[in-house]
């Protein structure tokens, strides 16, 4: 596995084996994560967290995982506060960062922007969410996650729930999902149906997804329930965004007709998709699985960065 200057833009740049691979190394960094062990593999070595879209979890763990590794990180969370606002293009900032460290993480609302960065930086650069596009470092835990819940990716009954329409981390993990041929089932309202070009690579990977707009009925044969927040953002509409705001709420009620050891996930904000009372229940993961984000970011800063040294 030689990752070495490796840009992170797509889940699909990656062979199975390559996934593998990085889950392996990011179950080693777990007691690193935790701060139980300590090893300063990016000692020396700087991070550029530029984040032009707000981000909680991406970017602190992000930010986490280099501290953790021995790295320092430069950066903004906020683009208001740099020269964007005077008009400085994309591909000038990211030359700048790209001088001033010896990787980049960028989030971007533009579709594409963390590839036109990559052709600008000599550094590795990481796609930490572009619009509608990617999110690679995202589908990466998700998998973390199902791998560590369920003990294997293979042959879980898997939910995607909610906005599949626009919603970049279901993109990336129905793809991957189906290189581990898993059984996939669709569940959102007609308006934010998975496009027509995801399922087609689920088929070409060999997985017929079901869809439907019945989580009820859904549920009751499922392993995993991966939810997501319908993104007002992204809406092009307010009125559309009305229209299907709140469409799936998951509470203990319909927990009831669950398997014993469905695992609910989400990759966070979430607004009223999951009920506060799921929290404690055994089936809510959704905090570990933004937590995983730590020990799989480190993997990939150590990877990128040469230092596979754990
Ligand atoms: N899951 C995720 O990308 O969360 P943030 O937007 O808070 O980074």
């Amino acid at each position: 596995m030689d990752f070495k200057g490796k840009d992170i833009i797509s889940i699909k740049d990656f062979s199975k084996i390559e996934i593998d691979d990085i889950l392996i190394y990011a179950e080693k960094m777990l007691p690193y994560a935790k701060g139980e062990k300590y090893k300063d593999i990016l000692s020396g070595k700087v991070l550029s967290s530029l984040f032009f879209e707000p981000s909680t979890r991406t970017r602190l763990s992000f930010e986490s995982a280099m501290n953790r590794l021995g790295g320092r990180v430069i950066g903004f969370a906020d683009p208001s506060g740099t020269s964007q606002k005077k008009g400085e293009s994309l591909a000038d900032t990211i030359r700048m960062a790209d001088s001033f460290s010896d990787a980049i993480v960028v989030r971007h609302p533009q579709e594409g922007a963390a590839r036109l960065a990559a052709e600008f930086a000599n550094g590795p650069v990481l796609n930490a969410g572009d619009g509608a596009g990617q999110h690679p470092t995202q589908c990466l835990l998700d998998l973390f996650t199902i791998k560590t819940e369920k003990k294997k990716i293979e042959k879980n009954n898997i939910i995607l729930l909610g906005d599949l329409k626009y919603g970049r981390t279901v993109h990336s993990l129905a793809y991957a999902l189906s290189i581990y041929g898993v059984e996939l089932t669709f569940v959102s309202p007609t308006s934010l149906k998975m496009p027509k070009e995801v399922i087609n690579e689920c088929m070409e990977l060999g997985v017929e997804p079901t869809q439907t707009s019945s989580l009820e009925k859904a549920i009751k044969d499922a392993d995993v329930l991966y939810a997501t927040r319908i993104q007002k953002e992204r809406f092009p509409d307010a009125e559309e965004y009305n229209k299907v705001v709140g469409s799936y709420r998951i509470n203990n009620e319909l927990l009831k007709n669950a398997k014993e050891n469905l695992i609910v996930m989400h990759p966070l904000p979430r607004v009223s998709e999951i009920d506060s009372e799921v929290d404690s229940t055994p089936h809510a993961v959704y905090f570990k699985q933004a937590f995983n984000g730590v020990p799989i970011r480190m993997a990939l800063l150590s990877l990128v960065l040469g230092e596979k040294k754990i």
